[in-house]
């Protein structure tokens, strides 16, 4: 095996992205008769996609995908944030040969919180999240939030974005809520994320016509 196959199935393997993730690529998310939003999330992502060396040391280098809220509905539920995250990690793995840490935000967290009174071990695992290339959290804000969890997430959140490194960010709530959890990282994100940020979700009227975009209830 050549140096440079042996280094890309390195990034895949410290990607921490399931093998059977790793063959998703942008055809394989599909947008035929799909909601203007997704729509949007897909051009979004090809567009960051393409831009991504150009970008990838200016502050605003990062992408975000959240959902819509519109009275208690979250509308962007289960209509495909994470597959399209993951689907740009793949493809900037392949193309930039760059290494992408997925961090799966809920597992990270708790896990993160079980050991701080190993400082060595907890320096360890956190520094893996603030200096990874580039970093895909997934589900931020997930479950219930505390302030530790602020705090671990504003250490790694603050460190990349003093330092200009890119995150993709998938997340089930909107930019009002992502603000409300906590502003200095809401801001943050959202600063970061300016030119490939968005919501997907639903208006009120197809609310009432029963749309969903949870692809898991089809
Ligand atoms: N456009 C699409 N084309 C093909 N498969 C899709 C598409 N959108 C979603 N899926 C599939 O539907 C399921 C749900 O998608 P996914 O987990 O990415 O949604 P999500 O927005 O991250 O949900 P959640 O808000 O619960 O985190 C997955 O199995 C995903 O592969
Ligand atoms: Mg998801």
């Amino acid at each position: 095996m050549c140096r440079e196959t042996k280094r890309y199935k390195e990034i895949l393997k410290s990607s921490g992205i399931s093998n059977n993730f790793l063959s998703i690529g942008f055809k394989e998310f599909e947008t035929e008769r799909k909601h203007h939003t997704v729509v949007k999330a897909k051009e979004s992502a090809i567009l960051y996609y393409q831009n991504f060396k150009e970008i990838k040391n200016t502050r605003r280098n990062s992408i975000t995908f959240l959902s819509k809220k519109v009275e208690n509905h979250k509308t962007g539920i289960g209509a495909g944030k994470t597959h399209l995250s993951i689907a740009l990690a793949n493809n900037i793995m392949k193309k930039y040969k760059l290494g992408v840490l997925y961090m799966p935000y809920r597992d990270v967290i708790t896990r993160l919180k079980q050991n701080m009174i190993d400082e060595e071990y907890y320096q360890r695992e956190i520094s893996k999240y603030k200096n990874a290339s580039v970093l895909l959290i997934d589900d931020l804000f997930k479950g219930k939030v505390n302030d530790t969890d602020i705090n671990i997430m504003f250490e790694i959140i603050n460190h990349r974005y003093l330092n200009c490194s890119p995150i993709i960010c998938s997340s089930e709530f909107g930019i009002d809520e992502l603000i409300g959890f906590d502003q200095a990282i809401g801001s943050r994100i959202l600063e970061m994320s300016k030119d490939y940020l968005v919501e997907i979700g639903l208006n009120r009227e197809e609310i009432g016509q029963g749309i969903t975009l949870n692809y898991r209830l089809r």
